[in-house]
Formats: structure tokens, C-alpha cells, sequence
């Protein structure tokens, strides 16, 4: 099988694939190839591959790699996850279903079809228990095809690399495609990901189908979610309560609300139930041959702490800024909070922040308390 383009082979996880060999990220120098490959993505598919781990029980899944391009996510659930899984691998591009078919062939997989359909075509033909949607930019346009194909108690998963319009850089792009306000602040990444979420519980809802987050996750430029599908309108109007806004305050202060005031500096509608599921996450499992392992190790802690969180995350940065001190250590900051009775947990949004129900006078109040304390225990500057 030839290609106009050299070809790879690369091992990620346990699976070896056929991949370009020239790299489809983007840049002046960057020649263009006809199927992508964007090796910075492992972690994601990583992600991907120990889910699909957890959710797979005895009895059969049918699992569709949407978007495949080469197909690595496909054909590593194929290769890589236990059990009874029948696995189609779709792109609409041919020359990525030639790419897709070979490495199908690489790697003897019996229990893979390959596709060469437009997505929302091959979802109007049948269900499945896992949807996987990884598209260049926003997943919008398959979201609503993939609500009408997903089993009750099945998954989407969906990836969105549109995060500008989502952060509020381009706020009308994010009301034409998710019909809600972003807002350009210190945590807009929280915001991006809630109004996703927020988007798909909607598109749910028109179809009577609940929706429930069991991972999601903003990483490297890009957004990530795992939302389980539950039939039935009492649920769906359930769910519909945890879509709702958040306010603003001059003062720094952020909170959830329900209904809108027209003073209030508001983004929404969005997410503002919770981004986990923390039994799900504790029965999550890091094999040792991932690629990405001890970054995953390093996540799946934080993303196990922040799942019990209230929303929104203060950086500390910004805290210490308003204040004209500079930031005392986060884990100090943490400790102190929790000694005063407040929820406060570390964020995987920022590495330098954190998520508190604590008010902006107390959190300021402890960031001052806490770097009194610092400083006398701190030692002088060796010149
Ligand atoms: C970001 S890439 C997928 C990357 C892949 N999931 C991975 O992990 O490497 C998006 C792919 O979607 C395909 N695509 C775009 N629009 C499509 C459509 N309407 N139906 C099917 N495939 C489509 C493109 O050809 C491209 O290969």
C-alpha cells in the first residue's frame, strides 16, 4: 500500500502504528500531509485508553473512533483494552482510511472494521456504547447525530481544541457555536471547559438524554471530556439544574448561579455541576507501559482531589496581586484554608492554584496570615 508520503512506524502504549512521517502540526516550515498525526496528543489518548479500560465490563461493547485520522486511537482500544469490544475506526478522508486499513493489517486485529464515512452519515446508521469525537477545532457539528447514536449508559467523549472562542479571545465565535458568553479572566479555562459541558448537557436534553461528566480535563491547549448518557426525562431535568452561570464580582470573588442578574458580569450558560465522578476516578488504572505514565500519575491525584471541589479556581498570582505580596506556597495556602474549615484543594487547570469555598476576604485573609508566617520562619537572603 503506498502513500505520497513517508510513513512511520512508532509504538505508543503496547501498539505500534503506521504514522507520517512528517509531523502535521502547524508552522511556516511545516510541509502538509494528508492524514495527521500530532504525537503531543498521547497523553490524551493515553486518557482514552485507561477509560475505555474501567468502562469495559463482561458483557459486549460496540466502541467508534469518530475522527481517526491514522487511526492510533482505535487501534490502540483494539490492541491495548481487555474484553469483548468490536471497534470501528472511521475518517472520512481516503487517504486516511488507506492508513487506517494498514495499520489494522499491522497489527492482526480481528475485531476492527475500518470506515471511510462522514461522521454524522455513519452515526445516522447505528448505535454505540463509546463515541469518540477528536476533531480539528470545535465538536459542534457532531454533537446532536451523536446524541441520536449513543446507547443509554454509553459514552462521547469529546475533545475541543477551539479554546479561543471558549477562554473569551473571540467571544462571538463561542455565542454562534456554543450559544453562551465566555469570559476572558484568570480562570477562563474552567469557564471553557464548563460551557463545553454546559453545550452537550443542552444538546442531551433535547433528546431526553441526562448527561453525567466521569472525567474531563483541560490539558496542553485543548479540552477533554467523558460524559456518560442516561436515558429518561426526570433525569434530564435533573441534570438541567447544573446548568446554570457564574458571576463575577469586582472584587475578584466568583461564584455559580442559577439565574442571571443583568448587573452581574455573568459567562454561562455552563457546567456547574461537577467535572468528575470520584468513584470512577479511584477505579482508574495506570498501566506501566504507558508512554505518559507518570504525567498521568501526577493528574489522576489532582483530578481525584479537585473532583470533591466547589467550582472555580483563584491562581495564586492573582491573589497575592491584589494584595501587593507575592504568592506564599501553594500547599501552605491549602493547609491554612482547611485549618480555618474551608474546602480547599490544589487545580489541574494551573499548577499555581487553587479551589476554595472560602470568600475573597477570608482567602485574603489567609494569604496575609500565611505570609506572616512564612516570613518569620523564613531565612535571610545569603548575598
Ligand atoms: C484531529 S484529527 C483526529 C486525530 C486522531 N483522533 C488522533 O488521535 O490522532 C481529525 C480527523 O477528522 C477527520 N474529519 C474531519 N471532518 C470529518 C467528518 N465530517 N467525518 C469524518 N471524518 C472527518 C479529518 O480527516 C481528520 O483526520
Amino acid at each position: 500500500m503506498s502513500f505520497n508520503f513517508s510513513t512511520q512506524r512508532i509504538l505508543e502504549g503496547t501498539t505500534n502504528v503506521w504514522v507520517p512521517k512528517v509531523l502535521s502540526t502547524k508552522g511556516p516550515k511545516t510541509k502538509k500531509v494528508d492524514v495527521f498525526y500530532n504525537p503531543t496528543m498521547e497523553f490524551n489518548r493515553d486518557v482514552s485508553v485507561i477509560f475505555l479500560k474501567r468502562f469495559i465490563k463482561k458483557e459486549q461493547k460496540s466502541i467508534l473512533d469518530g475522527l481517526a485520522a491514522t487511526g492510533i486511537r482505535g487501534i490502540r482500544f483494539a490492541n491495548e483494552v481487555d474484553g469483548d469490544l468490536s471497534v470501528t475506526i472511521n475518517d472520512a478522508n481516503p487517504i486516511a482510511f488507506k492508513l487506517i486499513k494498514r495499520n489494522i493489517r499491522a497489527n492482526n486485529l480481528e475485531n476492527v472494521i475500518a470506515s471511510n464515512k462522514k461522521l454524522n452519515a455513519l452515526l445516522a446508521e447505528r448505535w454505540y456504547d463509546y463515541i469518540d469525537i477528536d476533531p480539528f477545532g470545535s465538536p459542534v457539528p457532531f454533537l446532536s447525530t451523536a446524541m441520536q447514536s449513543v446507547k443509554n449508559n454509553g459514552i462521547i467523549a469529546i475533545t475541543a481544541t477551539d479554546t479561543a472562542p471558549l477562554c473569551g479571545t473571540y467571544p462571538k465565535a463561542c455565542r454562534r457555536r456554543y450559544q453562551a458568553v465566555p469570559l476572558k479572566t484568570n480562570y477562563c479555562h474552567e469557564i471553557g471547559l464548563r460551557i463545553l459541558i454546559g453545550y452537550v448537557a443542552k444538546e442531551a436534553a433535547k433528546y431526553d438524554l441526562a448527561v453525567k461528566p466521569l472525567l474531563s480535563h483541560y490539558t496542553d491547549h485543548y479540552f477533554r471530556t467523558y460524559v456518560r448518557i442516561e436515558k429518561g426525562a426526570k433525569k434530564t431535568d435533573k441534570c438541567l439544574e447544573k446548568v446554570g452561570f457564574v458571576v463575577h464580582k469586582e472584587n475578584g470573588f466568583r461564584e455559580v448561579i442559577k439565574e442571571i442578574k443583568e448587573e452581574d458580569l455573568t459567562a454561562g450558560p455552563l457546567w456547574i455541576g461537577s467535572l468528575f465522578d470520584e468513584k470512577f476516578l479511584k477505579n482508574l488504572k495506570i498501566d506501566i507501559s504507558l508512554g505518559t505514565k507518570r504525567r498521568l500519575e501526577r493528574m489522576l491525584e489532582v483530578w481525584k482531589e479537585e473532583a470533591s471541589a466547589p467550582p472555580l479556581y483563584y491562581s495564586s498570582d492573582e491573589i497575592a496581586k491584589a494584595l501587593k505580596l507575592s504568592p506564599p506556597p501553594l500547599q501552605i495556602i491549602i493547609q491554612k484554608l482547611r485549618d480555618e474549615g474551608y474546602k480547599a484543594t490544589r487545580t489541574h487547570f494551573a499548577p499555581a492554584a487553587f479551589k476554595t469555598d472560602a470568600d475573597i476576604e477570608s482567602i485574603k485573609e489567609v494569604f496575609k496570615i500565611t505570609l506572616n508566617l512564612t516570613s518569620t520562619f523564613s531565612l535571610p537572603f545569603q548575598s
